[in-house]
């Protein structure tokens, strides 16, 4: 292809079929990127001179996320969505005339590889009109691809305008063209709306330049990349194979995964090689997991890194970094903040929120760490709590290295614990504990002799009581100790 190349992206119908109250149809999406993003992730490669994205129905929706994720593309209004014609003539008429060539895709077709567009740009060259088609199994509401007996394309027959002979045919169009600019220009004045739908058709457009004489290409795709999504049963299904095709790339490229039934990446997902993906593990946005790291099963990461040699359990992680070595789980959920320096350890059913847990330290049973740094090789003993909110404000605790928590430990925020100190279990810490104490806060226990003889008596527990403390004892077993 010679000269500009301008791409216009159709996303202003209403997607009627989604019935969805909540979202534009082209702003559904999966793998992390709504449907129009896929597309022009697609396009992106072919460097167009611009790119402009027909916008109609919640135009500001769908207007306002283009800024946020394709500040470079122009969006065109249709007011009216009077056919897919219609758009492109609109987007025409909002850019330079001149020679060069035009791509037209639709914004619901989120399945379409960089490698396809690519070879339908090459393939185009100077012909007048270049189609994307597939041979489907099923091509019910598709727009048929009519051809003569040389083979040769000479127009697009939309479902509800073909005759029964035409229904038969299975080979359907994309509705992913590639024009001669200025040939494209014209043609699109010429559309007529005599047809089932009332629409101007872009399709029309091959038969009008066909019926001229112009040289029509068509380049043949894979059904599975030309998929429309029009309703959420479509959608589906071109999430699974957009994973399917996600998790194959990874596991050529040495990554594991032990079910790819249940094992969900977003495509914005890093995974170096030797990392074992576990059955029913899903990995969103930022995620990033480096070699050798084992996550899974049962678990969800967002926005996680992940260091080498990493083992991830029945974890919940969103906006945590781990270090190398680091082992988590099972059920533990760590949160926005959670950082693990190299070797630590959080366990089992442990929450840390915007905290350190720092080399080698072991945060293993039943604990809250938040807004909290922990030094080296500490440990934080079972059912500690980092009490970290006053009711109104949060506030932060320290603790140093090589720090023995004791189980059932309140840290009352903001503390310091110095390096190389302890804590009794089961207290309540107020104080800052200076490095090497031993910290006691709790009450004195106090032992009441005889008690369950004398309280219970007839019970099961003070006939154990009677039988460990011997027959005659207790008469008198009624002193206090402690
Ligand atoms: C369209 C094609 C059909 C093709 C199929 C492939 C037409 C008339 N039909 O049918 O040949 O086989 O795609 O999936 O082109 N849009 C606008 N403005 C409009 C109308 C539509 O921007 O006035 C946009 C829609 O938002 C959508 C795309 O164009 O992204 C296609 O429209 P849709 O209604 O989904 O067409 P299909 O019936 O799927
Ligand atoms: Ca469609």
């Amino acid at each position: 292809m010679k000269g500009e190349l301008t791409v216009v992206v159709l996303a202003a119908g209403e997607g009627t079929r989604m019935k969805s109250r909540r979202l534009p149809k082209v702003l559904h999406g999966f793998a992390g990127r709504s449907m129009l993003e896929h597309v022009l992730a697609a396009t992106a490669p072919l460097n167009a001179t611009r790119t402009v994205v027909v916008v109609g129905h919640r135009r500001d929706e769908v207007t306002a996320h283009l800024a946020e994720v394709a500040p470079e593309a122009v969006p065109v209004v249709q007011a009216e969505q009077l056919g897919t014609g219609h758009a492109v003539r609109l987007a025409l008429a909002a850019v330079p005339a001149g020679p060069g060539n035009v791509i037209v895709l639709p914004g619901d077709t989120p399945l379409l590889t960089v490698e396809t567009l690519q070879r339908l740009a090459e393939q185009h060259g100077e012909a007048a009109a270049t189609l994307l088609t597939s041979v489907v199994p099923d091509p019910t509401g598709y727009g048929r691809v009519i051809r003569d007996e040389s083979g040769t394309v000479v127009r697009v027959v939309e479902h509800k305008d073909a005759s029964e002979d035409e229904r038969a045919v299975d080979e359907i169009a994309a509705a992913v063209y590639a024009f001669d600019h200025e040939l494209l220009r014209d043609a699109v004045t010429k559309l007529s709306t005599d047809n089932a739908q009332g629409e101007e058709y872009l399709p029309d457009v091959i038969g009008i330049l066909a019926d001229a004489g112009h040289r029509i290409g068509a380049v043949i795709a894979p059904a599975a990349e030309t998929a429309g999504v029009n309703d959420r049963v479509q959608l589906a299904a071109a999430h699974r194979a957009y994973n399917d095709r996600l998790l194959e790339q990874h596991m050529r490229a040495g990554v594991t995964v032990v079910d790819p039934a249940t094992t969900w990446v977003d495509a914005s997902v890093e995974l170096e090689a030797d990392v074992v993906l576990l059955p029913a593990t899903d990995l969103h946005g930022a995620t990033r997991i480096a070699e050798g790291a084992e996550i899974g099963p049962q678990t969800s990461l967002t926005d996680t890194v992940v260091g080498a040699g990493a083992r991830v359990e029945r974890c919940v992680a969103i906006g945590a970094r781990l270090g190398a070595e680091v082992t988590v789980g099972p059920f533990a959920y760590l949160r926005p903040g959670a950082v693990l320096a190299d070797g630590a350890h959080v366990g089992t059913y442990v929450e840390v929120k915007n905290s350190e847990v720092g080399p080698g330290s072991k945060v293993p049973h039943l604990t809250y760490v938040g807004d909290a740094t922990i030094g080296a090789h500490s440990n934080i003993g079972a059912a500690t709590i980092f009490v970290n909110y006053d009711g109104v404000a949060k506030h932060r605790s320290k603790v140093g290295d090589h720090v023995r928590i004791g189980s059932d430990t309140m840290i009352v925020a903001p503390r310091e614990i110095g390096d190389g100190a302890y804590t009794a279990a089961g207290s309540v810490i107020t104080s800052d504990v200076p490095p090497g104490a031993m910290a006691v806060a709790r009450a004195h226990q106090r032992n009441v002799a005889g008690w369950t003889l004398r309280k219970r008596a007839g019970t099961p527990s003070a006939e154990a009581a009677r039988r460990a403390l011997g027959s005659d004892d207790d008469a008198d077993a009624d002193a206090e100790e402690g």
